[in-house]
């Protein structure tokens, strides 16, 4: 069947539109309507996991940089992460125990499909996060989870990210519990956070007005910085990446920490610092990096929660205020505002969207 834009300008804009009916079709898949999970791991046993070695590129790897924050948060399990065309020459050796994790939206990138071919007979158990079940990296997994976001024909990635990192989200809380190291209540709590996502994107998406205003005013700039912290420092390079993709301005995302470590060198009143951080036990720390920018007359631009702009003391060039939301879910909501903030910067330029220059939406060679 054809896909159609469906009223939407772009794919991509559509394609985030349809984020929260995504994520809640990935619930239903790996979730039970009692609240207990249904996704099923054949043989893979987390209590004799030791280790999980995730590898994926671009988009992807960004899903898998949130969710070895996350294993090694709520499930205590160490988790490497790289690229595959990085990982595939470099020969790691895998120590027993290892679960090999690939994540790919097409299921045929080349080098992430080389890297999964090097570690069978070598990881334990091989499982992919893959759009295609029919795909290559499918069929030589071991087990392979669907990510159930339907097909994605924007190049830039946006409802295969959110429903990477929703899978991701349940296999958390699966490894978490088998693992004896989240009890029942605490687990039930975060199974309660992920349902009330699709509501809290749907919010976020009508945000849409506003950062469309404000990414006109981004798109005016050469260079763009991208701040998180902690499970939102991947978001940082996401929309820093979606922002590179589709309008082709220079942008870079930094862990908040590091900023002093260079990149506040590039700051100046024309370079926007998009910083990603919702209310945690951070943010104070998050404030004073964003101190540093502002003393340099950089702009900042915060997207947050009510009560962390609130606590900010002001000097903030822009805010975009987004719903609270419970911890475990953040990384996937912010995904919608720097989504937003990459298309309509593209818009403002005048470039195609949906197929940016140089991309392809998949790369089946080296
Ligand atoms: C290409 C696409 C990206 C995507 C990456 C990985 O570079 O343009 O959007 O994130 O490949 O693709 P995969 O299909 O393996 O997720």
């Amino acid at each position: 069947t054809r896909i159609e834009k469906a009223g939407y300008k772009h794919f991509m804009m559509k394609e985030i539109a349809e984020q929260p009916t995504v994520v809640d079709r990935v619930l239903d898949a790996y979730l039970d309507a009692d609240g207990s999970i249904a996704m099923t791991l054949p043989d893979v046993d987390f209590t004799k996991v030791s280790r999980i070695s995730i590898v994926a590129c671009g988009t992807a790897y960004y899903a898998g940089l949130v969710a070895k924050y996350w294993f090694e948060h709520y499930a205590r399990l160490p988790v490497d992460i790289d690229v595959a065309s990085e990982f595939r020459y470099r020969e790691p050796p895998l120590p027993e125990g290892t679960l090999a994790v690939y994540v790919s939206q097409s299921g045929e990138t080349a080098d992430t499909l080389a890297a999964l071919r090097y570690t069978d007979g070598k990881a334990s158990r091989i499982v992919s996060l893959v759009n295609s079940a029919e795909s290559s990296i499918a069929r030589e997994s071991d087990v392979a989870v669907p990510i159930h976001a339907g097909v994605e024909v924007s190049v830039a990635s946006t409802k295969a990210f959110t429903a990477m990192l929703t899978t991701f989200a349940v296999m958390v809380l699966k490894a978490a519990s088998e693992r004896g190291v989240m009890d029942a209540d605490t687990l039930a709590g975060h199974i309660q956070s992920l349902r009330q996502l699709p509501g809290l994107m749907s919010h976020a998406i009508s945000i849409d007005g506003e950062l469309a205003r404000t990414a006109r005013k981004v798109a005016q700039s050469r260079d763009v910085l991208f701040l998180g912290r902690g499970q939102m420092f991947p978001l940082a390079l996401e929309g820093a990446l979606k922002l590179k993709e589709i309008s082709y301005l220079h942008a870079e995302g930094y862990a908040s920490g590091e900023l002093k470590h260079g990149p506040i060198a590039l700051v100046d009143k024309n370079t926007p610092t998009v910083v990603l951080a919702p209310h945690d036990g951070l943010f104070e720390k998050t404030v004073s990096n964003m101190q540093e920018v502002m003393a340099r007359g950089g702009r900042v631009l915060l997207i947050s929660d009510a009560k962390a702009i609130a606590a900010t003391g002001g000097g903030v060039w822009r805010t975009i205020t987004m719903p609270d939301a419970p911890e475990l879910v953040q990384p996937i909501l912010y995904a919608i505002p720097a989504q937003l903030l990459a298309y309509h910067a593209a818009i403002a330029k005048g470039t195609d969207v949906d197929q940016p220059r140089n991309l392809a939406k998949s790369v089946t060679v080296e």
